[in-house]
């Protein structure tokens, strides 16, 4: 049986270690995040990040910016912020509408405040090894590995997703920690036995139980990073067990949460396993935070 990689007591040890020494220091970075438009998760997300902000101390600026949001507007509020010395970190929160280019967009935050890690500077300085904002979730990913001592060099990684948030950048850090790393996505063939070579296995495919018991080799260690909802019982039933708490969930709440990865089946195989909820989620937001407190110390000087 697996030993479970919490992520949510890893993640307060650092906010914690963050909020010690922003007191300490009395240091207070600013963090701006940028909603536009209405996606129920994406609000989630920011007001987690927004709470985040005011439990660690940090100045926190959010801008709710209507759906019909024009380009230009956008383009105003990102060029004020990169002016604006209060703010460390400027986060432009993802999916935007589709009028909106979010590449272009994203290319106007300045590279020193990018603290997604998402701008061509930031994923560029990754892709040669040098010091750059680091995307928060894969991050946070190699960070839980290394507090739980699990070595990555001379491993087979295999990375499922090839997103710019998380797959690639996944990689990239797995291979710069010594990992031989194959990345699988939609168009790959054989996927499951390629991720029955994995040492570690990272998910992150936004697919609910995508990774059956199969999938895993025995000892394996494996990071869950989907978080996908699951509202219709007929869903419900086809992929979660008879008496699934996950079942019950849905009839109570109207919906669940579940991972890329069959729990369940995953538990008994691996030798290390992140649960959905509390597994990576919670690191992300670490994550942002660290990157900001960095900005922050960079900036200052
Ligand atoms: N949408 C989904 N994940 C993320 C994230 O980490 N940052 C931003 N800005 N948008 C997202």
């Amino acid at each position: 049986m697996a030993e479970i990689l919490d992520g949510k007591s890893f993640s307060n040890k650092i906010l914690d270690e963050i909020k010690d020494r922003c007191e300490r220091e009395g240091l207070k970075p600013g963090l701006a995040v940028i909603l536009v438009g209405d996606d129920p998760a994406s609000a989630v997300y920011v007001k987690m990040k927004e709470k985040a902000c005011n439990k660690l101390g940090f100045l926190s600026k959010k801008f709710k910016l209507p759906a019909d949001t024009k380009e230009e507007e956008l383009i105003n509020l990102i060029s004020d912020l990169n002016n604006d010395n209060e703010i460390d970190g400027i986060l432009l929160q993802l999916p935007l509408p589709s009028h909106l280019d979010s590449k272009k967009m994203l290319e106007l935050i300045s590279p020193e405040k990018d603290v997604d890690g998402f701008h061509p500077v930031n994923a560029g300085k990754l892709f040669t090894g040098q010091k750059a904002f680091i995307p928060c979730t894969p991050r946070g990913i190699i960070e839980l590995l290394k507090e739980y001592k699990i070595k990555m060099e001379g491993k087979n990684a295999v990375v499922l997703g090839r997103s710019n948030i998380v797959g690639k950048p996944m990689a990239l850090l797995l291979l710069n920690e010594n990992a031989t790393v194959t990345i699988c996505h939609s168009r790959t063939k054989n996927i499951a036995e390629i991720a029955r070579s994995a040492d570690i296995l990272i998910a992150a495919i936004g697919k609910p139980y995508f990774v059956s018991g199969d999938f895993i080799k025995e000892g394996a260690v494996v990071v869950d990073v989907g978080v996908n909802r699951v509202d219709s019982p007929e869903e419900g039933e086809k992929l979660f067990d008879k008496n699934s708490e996950k079942l019950k969930k849905i009839e109570e709440k109207g919906y669940v949460l579940a991972g890329d990865v069959n729990f369940e089946q995953a538990k008994e195989k691996a030798s290390f396993i992140t649960p959905v909820p509390g597994g990576v989620g919670p690191l992300t937001i670490a994550m942002l935070m660290k990157n900001t407190l960095e900005s922050h110390l960079r900036r200052r000087g």
